[in-house]
């Protein structure tokens, strides 16, 4: 048996007439850093939607830990430790850095049916602490989150689902809008991250996605066209046709 953390089967999402996520079946183990590529409309922010509970399946299991969660609600899934960043950025902008790393650890915690779990509100803000540190944030904590470039709003967005503390992290398209120059710390930092926290990837840019990942799915309209390391995923003629030559 596969010892897969989180796991898919054959899991499908129609749009009306359009199959997004088509019989998509992968298995992310502990510790890993999984990419998933592929161009744009290929299916990715729908598969991973439908990892983290914001989308629901139209066919299909997921599973954590071996435990069936394909009807489980978001939020019991983000306190189970499954968080994710949206591809959009979904920051308050007229709070501080600071602010908003709080207010994401608050927010899911307490609008779940389980917010009578106390709190402890310096453990919360040893979490922001930590979680501002690993992205570097710190120096910028007080400033209106409006006001960072739109690459840092980015690892802002890491910043608030770090604060959670989550086992499973996916990250969609967490790059975009970074600097040439900012991309090696960016990746020093998601390596970091993955030393405690399985990471689930989403990334156009190729470079990061080979440096970075141990595992690669590619997909492309819905389906599942190369799976494995990331050695064997570059050199398939497959790959190289539906998604890396095109770039
Ligand atoms: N809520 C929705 N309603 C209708 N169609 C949708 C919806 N969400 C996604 N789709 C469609 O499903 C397909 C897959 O979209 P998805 O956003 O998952 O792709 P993606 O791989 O994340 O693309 P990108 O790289 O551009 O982010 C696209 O054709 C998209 O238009
Ligand atoms: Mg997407």
């Amino acid at each position: 048996m596969s010892a897969a953390l989180l796991e898919t089967e054959a899991l499908t999402r129609r749009f009306g007439g359009l199959t997004a996520v088509d019989d998509v079946s992968i298995g992310v183990r502990a510790g890993q850093i999984h990419a998933i590529i592929g161009p744009n409309g290929a299916g990715k922010t729908t598969l991973v939607g439908m990892v983290c509970g914001r989308v629901r399946p139209s066919a299909g299991r997921i599973r954590f830990e071996g435990r069936d969660i394909t009807r489980t609600p978001a939020w019991r899934r983000a306190l189970a430790g499954i968080v994710y960043t949206f591809q959009v950025t979904s920051i308050f902008r007229a709070l501080s850095v600071r602010e908003n790393v709080a207010l994401a650890a608050r927010r899911r915690l307490m609008h779940s049916p389980a917010r009578w779990l106390h709190l402890d509100p310096m453990a919360l803000e040893d979490r922001v602490d930590a979680a501002l540190g690993t992205l570097d944030l710190r120096e910028q904590e007080h400033r209106p989150a409006g006001e960072l470039p739109y690459g840092h709003q980015r690892l802002l967005e890491v910043a608030m689902a770090l604060a959670l503390e989550p086992r499973v992290l996916v990250l969609d398209e967490p790059a975009q809008g970074l600097a040439e120059h900012e991309i090696d710390t960016f990746c020093e930092r998601v390596r970091e991250i993955s030393s405690r926290a399985t990471v689930i990837l989403i990334e156009h840019n190729i470079d990061v996605v080979l440096r970075l990942s141990s595992h690669i799915t590619v997909m492309d309209r819905g389906r599942i066209i190369a799976d494995g390391d990331p050695a064997s995923v570059e050199a398939d003629p497959g790959v190289q046709r539906a998604y890396l030559g095109r770039r």
